[in-house]
């Protein structure tokens, strides 16, 4: 069967041809937009995930375990006026020092928030804060005692914490064990913090200041302290994001091609149909002067028409093989036209000279579809469908495989049609003659395969023989 198959592939139109390999490459280029889209999607939905959980992690930064984020030096400030000496009746010197903290974010990111614990490892005071809010967390005999503070506003009064009061100063007291939470101001602009300062007026570092009392005159040593912080990375921060972005636009750009290459492809898709239409209606009502010639025939040309459209499918044609071979059919005795009434209608025997003109009508066929190229093999249909596979037909005398396949399935369609169909001299023949006569002109006016495949169709009752 395959040979029939790739024979007649060869006839294929390339309208047909043309419209298929339309239609599957936009069934696969919508399959790869889909595709892209989804992974664009899914890039873009990991991006966010990836910046939220990214903005929402608190982070940590001690001084023993320092990142690259961001660091802190707490230090005296050094100069002159930030030490000095307060004597408090019934208590040992205390010695008072500003202290500064210098919080740089060394990454790329803005710090969102930040604090600060300082733990305390010795008896102290704390009185001054230059910004932010401290809360305080002192351990005293009554328990913890824990108040938030704004050291640069506030009354002694509202004090619940264990404080000494020299003067116009306010001394908080603290022990080991005890730590203050520095709590940065947003009105201060202590936070947020940019990575990439984008003028002069942005800093990427926060000072604080602090005022702490002690015992000696040697400065304290703050190394015990923690900082949370929190930082933000925009999308716009992601390489990956770009290249998701790039492949989104990219995207958009295919998906208007691909409207305009639908748009294009429907309209030529219309066209084309609109050829075939044009064709399909020529044939039959050429078909149907034809058939009127002869009203004994009527109808001839579509059974047979039919018939080698079934053997087409046995013989594994496509669909559209099947409609070419149906259309090459339906015109396979045009060449009647050209034959006189007189011979056509004849009730009687033939004499020679009048069948030698019958005979006429595969060649006149074949003269009048010479021009008829939009269906490939419509003139073989016409040409060589009275030949023989033994090589007794005619116009020609061909045998076996030389004979055009379109040539061979006629054949058998036409003699079928002719014995199951009443003529002006007989009536049509039984079933029984019928299926004798093809099976004795295997490979003799038949080809063998074609004529089996015509037998399978009748047992299998997809074509009827009517009663005698
Ligand atoms: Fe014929």
């Amino acid at each position: 069967m395959n040979v029939y198959v790739t024979l007649f592939k060869a006839d294929k139109s390339v309208g047909v041809r043309v419209m298929g390999n339309n239609a599957k490459f936009l069934k696969r280029y919508k399959k790869l937009m889909i595709l892209m889209l989804a992974v664009i999607i899914i890039g873009l939905i990991g991006c966010s995930v990836h910046v939220y959980l990214f903005n929402h992690r608190e982070r940590l930064y001690t001084p023993a375990g320092p990142t690259d984020d961001c660091s802190m030096e707490i230090a005296p400030r050094g100069d002159e006026s930030s030490q000095w000496v307060k004597n408090v009746i019934g208590m040992p010197t205390w010695y008072a020092t500003i202290y500064q903290g210098l919080f740089t974010n060394a990454s790329p990111y803005t710090i969102t928030y930040w604090s600060m614990r300082v733990n305390i490892h010795e008896a102290c005071c704390v009185s001054n804060a230059w910004c932010g809010s401290l809360e305080i967390h002192q351990n005293t005999e009554e328990g913890e005692k824990v108040q938030t503070l704004d050291l640069r506003n506030f009354s002694p009064k509202d004090l619940t914490l264990d404080y000494i009061q020299d003067g116009p100063d306010t001394m908080i007291l603290l022990n080991d064990g005890d730590y203050i939470e520095y709590l940065p101001g947003a009105a201060d602009k202590e936070y947020p913090i940019t990575g990439r300062p984008k003028s002069d007026d942005e800093s990427s570092a926060r000072t604080i200041g602090l005022i702490f009392y002690s015992h000696h005159s040697a400065p304290m040593v703050f190394d015990d302290f923690e900082i949370t912080y929190y930082l933000h990375k925009g999308l716009a921060q992601m390489p990956v994001f770009w290249f998701f972005s790039a492949a989104a636009i990219l995207w958009v750009m295919l998906v208007i091609a691909y409207i305009a290459v639908f748009l294009t492809d429907r309209a030529a898709q219309k066209r084309i149909r609109q050829d075939e239409l044009i064709i399909e209606q020529s044939i039959h009502v050429l078909t149907k002067f034809v058939d009127a010639k002869d009203s004994y025939t009527n109808g001839h040309s579509y059974r047979v028409a039919e018939y080698s459209q079934m053997l087409g499918q046995k013989l594994g044609f496509s669909t559209d093989e099947c409609r070419q071979l149906f259309y090459i059919a339906l015109m396979h005795d045009c060449g009647k036209v050209a034959i006189p009434d007189a011979i056509l209608k004849k009730p009687g025997r033939l004499t020679d000279e009048e069948y030698a003109a019958i005979k006429k009508h595969t060649t006149v066929g074949a003269e009048l579809l010479n021009d008829f190229t939009s269906i490939k093999g419509i003139r073989d249909g016409a040409l060589y469908h009275h030949e023989r596979y033994d090589g007794t037909g005619y116009p020609t005398g061909k045998s076996g495989e030389d004979i055009p396949l379109v040539g061979r399935i006629i054949c058998v369609a036409d003699a079928f049609d002719a014995m199951n169909s009443k003529r002006c001299y007989r009536d049509r023949h039984t079933r029984e003659y019928i299926i004798q006569e093809l099976s004795d002109n295997r490979s003799k006016q038949f080809d063998p395969d074609i004529v089996d495949c015509l037998l399978e169709l009748i047992v299998e009752d997809q074509i009827r023989i009517a009663e005698a």
